[in-house]
């Protein structure tokens, strides 16, 4: 089991709005998704491309290069080009801070 680090105050955090965040060398993906808290490798499994700049749609993230899509809650590729699902974070908010586990 990983540890906790804080990346965010929860006031900080519109819903469905992409923001990248730095947690012990990972960079992540935090989107706060109609309330619910979630966490993904910044990074697209296609190529060099950070999903914090893409759009969210639903469940999933876009990304802006080539316009692969991810669920955010499974981290699965769902529309290609990417191939490959994308790691996901487990989030927690605790006082009004947004922590995840690395
Ligand atoms: S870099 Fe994300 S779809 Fe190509």
């Amino acid at each position: 089991m990983g540890q906790f680090v804080k990346v965010a105050d929860v006031s900080e955090i519109e819903e469905n709005q992409p923001y990248c965040v730095q947690a012990e060398g990972h960079t992540i993906c935090l989107v706060n998704l109609g309330g619910e808290m979630k966490a993904v490798a910044d990074t697209c499994s296609h190529a060099d491309a950070s999903l914090s700049d893409g759009e969210v749609d639903g469940d999933e993230i876009i990304c802006p290069l080539h316009y692969a899509s991810f669920c955010l809650r499974t981290g699965e590729a769902k529309q290609p080009p990417a191939d490959d699902d994308i790691r996901v974070y487990n989030v927690r908010v605790i006082d009004g801070a947004v922590e995840i586990e690395i």
